[in-house]
């Protein structure tokens, strides 16, 4: 196996491996939290605050922790965004959704127990000072509240069935997508101790690569196949969503996707010395087939 890929599979693996211990044993409700915790997915989020905390010099096994809190954050909304009264899908990461196996109020209730021990994955992190810890919560906080995840989604089901401009669907991009991926890799710098510039350096990385991935998942959702996605296909259209592709044509979507990678790759480039692996994991992204 190629030498990056290789890396990538470790850091996941470290990853699934203290997801596996994180939350107590199979008993009711930690069944359906587990369920959609363990069913695989890239592990993204984790795998970039690794990283970032590893290019500003910290230890990232410290950080692991914290790390794995923002994938518990990304698995909560993954499964709220699957219920009938959101995206109303029935496969996610290859099994079915949390609610088509556990049923509504369970799959409600392991989302948010999961978004609360996120927190607590975080507040916790044994190797990071306090104040890294605190500042790691609180840009998770932000990530997740009304200007991230919460807002974004807010934009995305009111939108629906409607044809929103081009600046309201950036804007729900940024808030669902964008602001996950911004937290990842300052919640890295935070618990490396890195000074406000390059936090501000990672937040841009972290949006610009929000952007580009959001774009190549609403390429996907048309089309590639339920078997290699692991979600269904034609979300997108069943739910009438206003996407960028919808919006500004298939074209014009794959040169932004393209242009907003490359913007990310030039943060690196330019903020953290260009790292080979961060670079060569923006542009294997742009051709993710998953
Ligand atoms: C899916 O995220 C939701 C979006 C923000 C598009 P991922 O594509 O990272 O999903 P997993 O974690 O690999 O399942
Ligand atoms: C992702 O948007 C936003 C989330 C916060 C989950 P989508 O609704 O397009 O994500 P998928 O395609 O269901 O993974
Ligand atoms: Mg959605
Ligand atoms: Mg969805
Ligand atoms: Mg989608």
């Amino acid at each position: 196996m190629p030498e990056n890929e290789a890396r990538l599979q470790a850091l996941r693996e470290q990853v699934e491996t203290r997801l596996k211990t994180i939350l107590p044993a199979d008993t009711g409700l930690t069944e359906a939290m587990r369920y959609s915790l363990l069913a695989g997915g890239k592990r993204l989020r984790p795998i970039l605050a690794l990283e970032f905390c590893r290019i500003c010099g910290g230890e990232p096994e410290r950080a692991l922790d914290a790390a794995c809190g923002l994938e518990m954050l990304h698995t909560y909304s993954l499964i709220h965004d699957d219920l009938p009264c959101m995206d109303n899908d029935d496969l996610r990461r290859g099994k079915p959704t949390n609610h088509k196996v556990f049923g509504e109020w369970q799959a409600l209730l392991a989302g948010d127990a999961l978004q609360a021990e996120a927190f607590r994955a975080v507040l916790s992190c044994s190797g990071l000072p306090d104040r890294a810890r605190a500042e790691a919560a609180a840009v998770l906080a932000e990530a997740a509240g009304i200007a991230g995840i919460c807002g974004g989604q807010y934009l995305d089901l009111a939108g629906e069935g409607r044809i929103l401009p081009e600046a309201e669907i950036r804007k729900m991009y940024a808030g669902k997508t964008g602001a996950l991926f911004r937290a990842a890799c300052q919640m890295g710098c935070c618990a490396a101790s890195a000074p406000a510039e390059k936090l501000a350096a990672a937040g841009a990385y972290g949006s610009a690569l929000g952007l580009s991935f959001q774009l190549q998942d609403d390429l996907l959702d048309l089309d590639s196949t339920e078997e290699e996605l692991g979600k269904p296909i034609g979300s997108d259209e069943r739910n009438e969503k206003s996407t960028l592709v919808a919006c500004l044509g298939r074209e014009a979507a794959e040169a932004l996707l393209l242009s907003s990678s490359r913007e990310a790759e030039e943060i690196l480039e330019r903020e953290f010395r260009g790292d080979p692996f961060l670079i060569w994991l923006t542009r294997s992204l742009t051709k993710r087939t998953s």
